[in-house]
């Protein structure tokens, strides 16, 4: 099962991801959430990453085309993968054909989860998540069982620092601006599935698992 969830900033890509990979046990890819680790540990990668997160713009295709090549490589990925918020640009999505041409796999959906873009700045803006595991959370959509803590391991919730207002502006922006072109490229290949992103998180799981079920 080699798939890919494909939307705008605040879409839900994450929050699927994690029912996706709880269901189908297969590894979680998110170029942000390796990113984000990579500046909390203070490593090389962190250092190139950090500015352009922090302006809400993308890092360098060379750059992010070189980790996923690392992880993907890895054998826990032998039995299919989720990729989240790979690829951004056509550049990484060629990158990513002549990569699974080289481990001899393909894909089989790419999930783009769609949401009015109107909607997207309360979602992101009322985002919490836990900083020990993870964890997604909304103030009001989603919110955790006693306010501020997380429901999994009682750590206290955090805002992430790109979810600021002007900060979530340019991401919206740099990010509509790559995704035409990239859904064009999938659904020219015949990959794309349309997800409607805007309903409850277990409806949109629920179409998301009745497409992907049948590849288990
Ligand atoms: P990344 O971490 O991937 O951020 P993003 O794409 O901006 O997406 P988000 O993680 O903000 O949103 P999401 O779709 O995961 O939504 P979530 O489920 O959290 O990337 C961060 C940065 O890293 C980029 O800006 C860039 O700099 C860099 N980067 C990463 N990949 C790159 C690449 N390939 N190339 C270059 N640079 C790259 O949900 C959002 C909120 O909504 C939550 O509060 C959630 O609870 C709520 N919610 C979710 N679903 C619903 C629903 N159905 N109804 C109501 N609320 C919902
Ligand atoms: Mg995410």
């Amino acid at each position: 099962m080699n798939l890919i969830l494909m939307g705008l900033p605040g879409a839900g890509k994450g929050t699927q991801a994690e029912k996706i990979v709880e269901k189908y046990e297969i590894p979680h890819i998110s170029t942000g959430d390796m990113f984000r680790s990579a500046i909390k540990e203070g490593t090389e990668l962190g250092k190139k990453a950090k500015s352009y997160m922090d302006d809400g713009a993308l890092v360098p295709d060379e750059v992010t085309i070189g980790i996923v090549k690392e992880r993907l490589s890895k054998p826990d990925c032998e039995k299919g993968f989720l990729l989240d918020g790979f690829p951004r640009t056509v550049a990484q999505a060629e990158a990513l054909e002549s990569l699974l041409e080289d481990l001899n796999t393909k894909l089989n959906y790419v999930l783009h989860v769609n949401v009015p873009e109107e909607k997207l700045v309360e979602r992101l803006t009322g985002r919490r998540i836990c900083p020990e595991c993870g964890a997604t959370y909304h103030v009001e959509f989603n919110p955790p069982k006693e306010e501020g803590i997380c429901d999994h391991d009682g750590a206290k919730l955090i805002q992430r620092e790109d979810d600021q207002p002007e900060t979530v502006k340019n991401r919206l922006n740099v990010n509509s601006e790559q995704m035409k072109p990239l859904l064009d490229f999938y659904d020219d290949k015949g990959y794309l599935v349309e997800v409607n992103g805007d309903q409850d998180i277990d409806v949109v799981f629920q179409q998301i698992d009745d497409k992907i079920g049948g590849l288990a």
